[in-house]
């Protein structure tokens, strides 16, 4: 396996980060996962945009996009593969052991693992943490995920994939690596960035191509909605089946497959979507 650090190809065995490096000791970095199909990342543009985003609301030096495009396709021609997950992270670097960033420059890394397509449906849970939206963080995909460990292994713990948070004033929000979407009374809505989800590509993509509603939801929109879906790089569009206690159906319900349907036509006809 071969990756790319602070400017060049490596082998994954023989790379080396600092133990100082603030992206460990604090969680003082930002990253982004992408879907790379038969060597291609899909979305490129838009990844690379959320980047630089990220960086600036954690107050990182701007990331060099063109060594980042030039590490990703370095790392897709060295590891080829069917479908991958491919990692960039970027952090605050080498730094004092507290929260003040140092001066030796950020750390890139970007590598790629296997992965396999997910299932057309899944569980997810409802957890009692909230997300912060008004938090230095909301928004930014940054690597403080902690918040989502803990989560996501509650849900494992209940038989699921994912959980769902609900916002400091109780508003639907995200999953722990993905966006929701419910449809209520026939239309499909999902929560706005104000409440503290992350900008989701493919919640975007989604929302442009399938149409959905931005909404203020409440979090026990959960218990009528007709249908749920998540949305993320690595699920594309898939359904919920079970929230909770509460079996919907088995298979995804009719607005939910023709989101899928439509998310697969549009991203095979355009493998970088603006
Ligand atoms: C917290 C969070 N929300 C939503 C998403 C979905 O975003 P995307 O569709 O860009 O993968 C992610 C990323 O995977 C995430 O980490």
């Amino acid at each position: 396996m071969k990756i790319w650090l602070d400017g060049e190809l490596r082998d994954a065995d023989g790379a080396r980060v600092s133990v100082f490096d603030h992206g460990l000791t604090v969680g003082d970095g930002v990253f982004e996962t992408l879907k790379a199909e038969r060597g291609r990342a899909f979305a490129l543009t838009r990844h690379l945009e959320r980047l630089a985003h990220s960086a600036r609301g954690l107050g990182l030096p701007a990331p060099d996009l063109d060594e980042v495009r030039r590490g990703c396709t370095a790392v897709l021609e060295a590891n080829p593969m069917a479908l991958g997950r491919l990692r960039i992270t970027y952090t605050g670097g080498v730094s004092p052991l507290g929260s003040d960033r140092g001066e030796a420059g950020p750390t890139l890394v970007i590598a790629v693992s296997e992965a396999g397509r997910r299932p057309d449906t899944t569980a997810a849970v409802t957890v009692p943490w909230t997300r912060n939206e008004r938090g230095a963080l909301a928004g930014l995909k940054t690597t403080s995920y902690g918040e989502n460990v803990v989560a996501l292994a509650r849900a494992r713990e209940r038989g699921a994939s994912e959980a769902l948070f609900a916002n400091t004033v109780g508003a639907l929000c995200e999953g722990t690596g993905s966006n929701v979407f419910v449809v209520l009374d026939g239309e499909l809505h999902t929560p706005p960035l104000a409440s503290g989800c992350l900008a989701g590509i493919t919640r975007a993509l989604t929302v442009a191509w399938a149409g959905a509603k931005e909404t203020d939801l409440p979090l026990d929109a959960l218990e009528s909605a007709e249908e749920i879906f998540l949305t993320s790089t690595l699920r594309d569009v898939q359904a919920v089946t079970r929230i909770d206690g509460r079996q919907l159906a088995d298979e995804p319900g009719p607005v939910t497959a023709e989101a899928m349907r439509i998310f697969d036509r549009e991203s095979a006809a355009d493998f970088d979507p603006r």
